[in-house]
């Protein structure tokens, strides 16, 4: 499914700008060490951050494969100064080939990357883990079988039908099978019609179902072993996904309207994810990095605004975060209608677009969208007299802009995400003087499409190259390599 674009499509390239020779490097401020953690303990050899990104390498049972090994070692050796490694979920329940980390059983697995990225790395860059919880979305179906099966019929269904309460339920669904789109809009309710549509998806103000009313007494636990498993691990530390469409940016989002004293106000929206924290704080101790990656903006009609975000950014590093990571968009609410038997995905419509804009854009263009917002961020952070570390992305693809990042204030480490990707001696290249070497991310979102479709994730840039390769491992049609080629001219 195409990606939401701007109306405009101004066309906007990646510019390599100027490149720092070795000696600007070592002096500049992206290669400076930053202490994290409570006490400093954590020291990050440089400010500079790859940020999580799912490459569908996991078993479907989200265990760890040499396919994982190999896309993180290979990040690794581009040593930045820290890698995330992608969402990966607390929950024991079949989540498709998304790492998982809700079972002891995970853990040897994820041992062996750290030991497999830290090896690669000769012990330079510190690794995190992301960890997500996300509720459930459904397919969309086929409108018979939603009819015939799925949808459950109510007496409101048989009141707009004009059928009585003694009509076999088979008649009742004969009878919805013959309304058309417009007469259906009418007798199903939102939810029912937008199920549909797009397939059903739970939200966290559904709370009278009782897993989701009870979410707050589940996820503080659910997050703390998650995070105790990723210590035992090997990870340096934890970002706790509060970002995006998922269960922790429900919560702090303004559409959060529970009732229940975690929804409504900035505090009650804030007070899930404070708890969570503290939950993993508790079990793993000061001396361990817990951070987490929220948003800036919801980039939604009615959604957590920059103001907002600012405070509860403020209020979490407040509770002792070591870390704020910011994103922005990529929401559920105005993704596309996907195809029948697909599911919805939250990157496809304008809040998606500013989570992950490509080189189509507006006149703003895709690169430093989020950077004004993440300095506002940052601003309050300080403004409460912390001195919170904060992640800025978002295009970031040459040296003069993720030094500028730093200078400027908008964030205390640049990640580079899709630019990483393209080329993952980015930081090596950089670091040498040879910055003239490095591939520039296109931001077509060729990556990002394949993530979509939960395929394998690859760079055009490198995927066709020399497929003879010997060991090399390919995609499972045989046409791509899923590692990026390495750099010849390493350490020469
Ligand atoms: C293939 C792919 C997978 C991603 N997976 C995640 C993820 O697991 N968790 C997350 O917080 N962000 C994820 N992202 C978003 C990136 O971390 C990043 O915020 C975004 O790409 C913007 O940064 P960039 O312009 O440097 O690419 C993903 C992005 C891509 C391209
Ligand atoms: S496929 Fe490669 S070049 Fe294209 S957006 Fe993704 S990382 Fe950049």
């Amino acid at each position: 499914m195409a990606m939401w674009r701007p109306a405009e499509r101004i066309k906007h390239v990646a510019q390599a700008g100027r490149w720092p020779s070795r000696e600007q490097a070592r002096q500049a401020l992206l290669f400076q060490p930053l202490a994290l953690g409570r006490n400093g303990h954590c020291l990050l050899n440089e400010r500079t951050w790859v940020p999580a990104m799912v490459p569908w390498r996991a078993t479907e049972d989200g265990v760890v494969t040499s396919d994982v090994l190999d896309w993180y070692r290979r990040f690794a050796e581009g040593r930045p100064g820290a890698i995330v490694v992608e969402a990966t979920g607390i929950r024991d329940i079949p989540s498709g080939p998304l790492l998982r980390i809700g079972h002891d059983r995970f853990i040897p697995g994820l041992k062996e990357l750290t030991r497999a990225a830290r090896q690669a790395s000769g012990g330079y860059t510190r690794l995190f883990i992301q960890i997500i919880d996300f509720l459930s979305i459904r397919r969309r179906p086929q409108r018979d079988r939603y009819l015939s099966e799925f949808l459950r019929v109510t007496q409101r269904h048989r009141d707009q039908l004009g059928i009585a309460r003694s009509v076999p339920e088979a008649e009742a669904r004969a009878a919805l099978l013959s309304l058309s789109d417009e007469e259906l809009i009418k007798t199903l309710d939102e939810r029912e019609w937008e199920a549909l549509q797009l397939g059903a998806r739970e939200r966290v103000t559904d709370t009278h179902l009782p897993h989701i009313r009870d979410l707050p007494e589940k996820l503080p636990g659910l997050f703390a072993d998650a995070a105790e498993r990723a210590r035992e691990a090997g990870f340096d530390g934890v970002e706790l996904h509060y970002a995006h469409a998922y269960t922790m940016a429900s919560f702090l989002s303004a559409l959060n309207t529970r009732e229940d004293g975690y929804g409504g106000g900035l505090e009650e929206r804030a007070r899930l994810p404070g708890e969570v924290f503290q939950a993993v704080r508790d079990r793993v101790g000061d001396d361990y990095v817990a951070g987490c990656r929220m948003l800036t903006e919801d980039c939604l009609n009615g959604g957590m605004e920059t103001g907002e975000a600012a405070w509860f950014a403020a209020h979490l590093a407040g509770l002792g975060m070591d870390f704020i990571s910011l994103s922005r968009g990529g929401k559920f609410e105005d993704a596309k209608q996907p195809k029948v038997g697909w599911a919805a995905y939250p990157y496809t419509g304008p809040s998606g677009y500013e989570c992950m804009p490509s080189y189509y854009s507006d006149a703003r263009g895709p690169f430093g969208r989020n950077l004004e917002p993440a300095a506002e961020v940052r601003a309050a952070v300080r403004a409460a007299g912390l001195d919170t570390p904060t992640v800025a992305v978002g295009g970031i693809h040459n040296f003069e802009q993720a030094e500028s990042v730093l200078a400027r204030g908008e964030g205390d480490i640049a990640g580079l995400a899709r630019q990483a990707l393209a080329d993952p001696d980015w930081f090596e290249k950089v670091r040498a003087g040879r910055g003239n070497q490095v591939r520039l991310c296109l931001y077509t979102n060729y990556c990002e499409a394949l993530d979509q479709r939960h395929r394998q994730v690859t760079c055009e840039l490198w995927d066709r190259e020399n497929l003879q390769e010997e060991g090399i491992a390919l995609s499972r049609d045989g046409k791509r390599r899923l590692i990026a080629p390495r750099w010849r001219n390493q350490r020469s």
